[in-house]
């Protein structure tokens, strides 16, 4: 049979060859995985089917008939859709004008207003999204609404003459819930003979959800399998080449003074007072579905937010300060590690180190002179070595760094700090399963020396193999606390889920 999309031989090099000779076919009504690590050529890839980028050689056909997309409209006319990685949301125009408009033939001259509202409720619907609406400004969303958008984009062109739909990292932002709800709308989709490229770094979706799976290391295809022959842990050696990367480090040393209390706090958003505390050398984990308070709860702490009773108190050497400011915060060391950390200071066009040495180089003055002092390059340095970014050197562009190499970059840059509590969000989104352990090891070293952590995460085995402690919310509400061995994964899930089925009144 004919496959539906056939990738021949295609090379793509920038400074170093970044693919050689890729061969892959994409069957109909398949849902294909494309797995490597940060920097593999994943997106580049993608970025050539496309029409994003062109390649240096090789050849591409839809149906058995040549294709060499020229524009990424000429691409999207010959039926590829896509869900990027960067997201390509234009952030002042509305949910449905980004979900439709950017699509639409250019021959419609008038817009239905009504079928692209009705059309992007739906489809948001479908994703198991509340509360975005299609006039809401993509620019007010959180990043995981504007996920969701993508997404909802990329499937409203799934339809009619859609040869391909491609997901790159589509789940980055995602609850596990929310996660599910796509897989099951793709299974849909290709059970109507859609074909599907699908690109993760969370490996146990890739093998529930796709029927077979490509692995992308040094510019080529190592295997292509049926998924029912892979495991996890197999898949994890095709990508790192088996190469030995850091095996998990289980020290625990045993937490300290309290370091942070949170009393009878409340808030518009947190109607019923919550309570916490964390203390010295403790990691402690916030679990929640999408919009259960989770990134809301950690601003709070760091004096962001309106308080209405009930305080935010920090410890040293017994005494106690209150915190009622984000200048308080910062004044005592408190770091917010945001979770949309690219859209929050990165600057584009400048170096590796610039990026990572930003905060201090400010002071100096120095972020847009073209010489970095020595010892910045040298911090720089290690920090790209120990969080693994596959990169040239510290001189290298951020900009020509992939998405998971430019967020390790940007967590890099938090690192460099020495806080007293980290309060962290999403601290390994897009990251490959190498650079995840490393990056777990770098927080449990910050602990072992004394800090004290809060930690958002969507995925339930990251802060089952962190936290001292998992603190669950659901919608707004704490609802349930668990110490290390009491926990797991149903439990907390149960708990996360207990706000939205009527167990607490309204
Ligand atoms: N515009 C560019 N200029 C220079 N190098 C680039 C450019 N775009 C990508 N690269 C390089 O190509 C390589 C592959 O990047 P790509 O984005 O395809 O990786 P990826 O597999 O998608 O990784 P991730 O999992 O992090 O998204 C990287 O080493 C990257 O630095
Ligand atoms: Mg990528």
């Amino acid at each position: 049979m004919i496959p539906r999309i056939t990738i021949k031989g295609i090379s793509k090099r920038f400074a170093a060859p970044v693919l050689r000779s890729v061969q892959l076919n994409l069957g109909a009504g398949k849902i294909h995985g494309l797995v490597g690590e940060n920097g593999a050529g994943k997106s580049t890839l993608i970025n050539i089917i496309s029409g994003l980028l062109p390649a240096d050689e090789g050849s591409l056909q839809i149906n058995g008939l040549p294709f060499t997309p020229k524009t990424r409209r000429h691409a999207l006319d010959a039926g590829i859709a896509l869900a990027s990685q960067e997201l390509s949301l234009i952030e002042n125009l509305s949910v449905a004008e980004n979900v439709f408009l950017a699509h639409l033939p250019q021959t419609v001259l008038t817009i239905d207003t009504e079928m692209t509202h009705l059309k992007t409720r739906e489809l948001l619907q479908a994703l198991g999204t509340e509360n975005i609406y299609p006039q809401t400004t993509i620019a007010s969303l959180s990043l995981a609404q504007k996920q969701q958008v993508e997404l909802a984009k990329a499937l409203s062109m799934a339809e009619a003459n859609c040869q391909l739909l491609i997901m790159d990292e589509p789940t980055s932002a995602l609850t596990e819930f929310q996660a599910a709800r796509l897989h099951d709308i793709l299974k849909k989709l290709a059970g109507n003979g859609l074909s599907i490229l699908y690109v993760s770094h969370r490996l146990e979706d890739v093998l529930n959800v796709c029927d077979e799976v490509s692995v992308l290391r040094e510019g080529a295809i190592q295997l292509t399998a049926q998924s029912g022959s892979l495991s996890s842990e197999g898949l994890i050696k095709l990508i790192s080449g088996d190469e030995l990367f850091e095996t998990l480090i289980d020290s625990r040393s045993d937490k300290g003074p309290l370091r942070l209390s949170v009393k009878e706090f409340s808030s518009d958003i947190f109607p019923e007072p919550i309570s916490l505390e964390c203390y010295r050398a403790e990691i402690l984990g916030i679990a929640g579905l999408a919009g259960s308070g989770r990134s809301e709860l950690l601003h709070s702490m760091f004096g962001l937010a309106e308080i209405l009773t009930g305080t935010v108190n920090f410890y040293n050497d017994g005494r106690s300060i209150e915190i009622r400011s984000v200048e308080d915060a910062v004044a005592h060391g408190f770091a917010l590690v945001p979770e949309d950390r690219k859209s929050q200071g990165i600057f584009r066009t400048k170096s590796i180190a610039m990026n990572i040495t930003a905060a201090g180089l400010s002071r100096l003055g120095s972020v847009f002179s073209a010489v970095l002092p020595k010892r910045e390059i040298a911090v720089s340095e290690e920090l790209i070595d120990r969080l693994k970014v596959k990169c040239e050197g510290p001189l290298q562009q951020i900009d020509s760094l992939s998405g998971g190499n430019q967020q390790k970059v940007m967590l890099a840059r938090w690192m460099e700090h020495d806080a007293s509590i980290w309060l962290l969000d999403e601290p390994t989104r897009g990251v490959d399963v190498a650079a995840k352990l490393a990056i777990h090891n770098q927080l449990r070293e910050l602990r072992d020396k004394g800090a004290a952590m809060i930690i958002v995460s969507n995925e339930l085995e990251e802060l089952t193999a962190l936290c001292d402690r998992i603190l669950v919310l659901s919608k707004n509400r704490h609802v349930a606390t668990f110490e290390r061995g009491e926990w797991n994964k149903e439990s907390l899930l149960k708990a996360a889920f207990s706000g939205y089925l009527g167990k607490i009144n309204d």
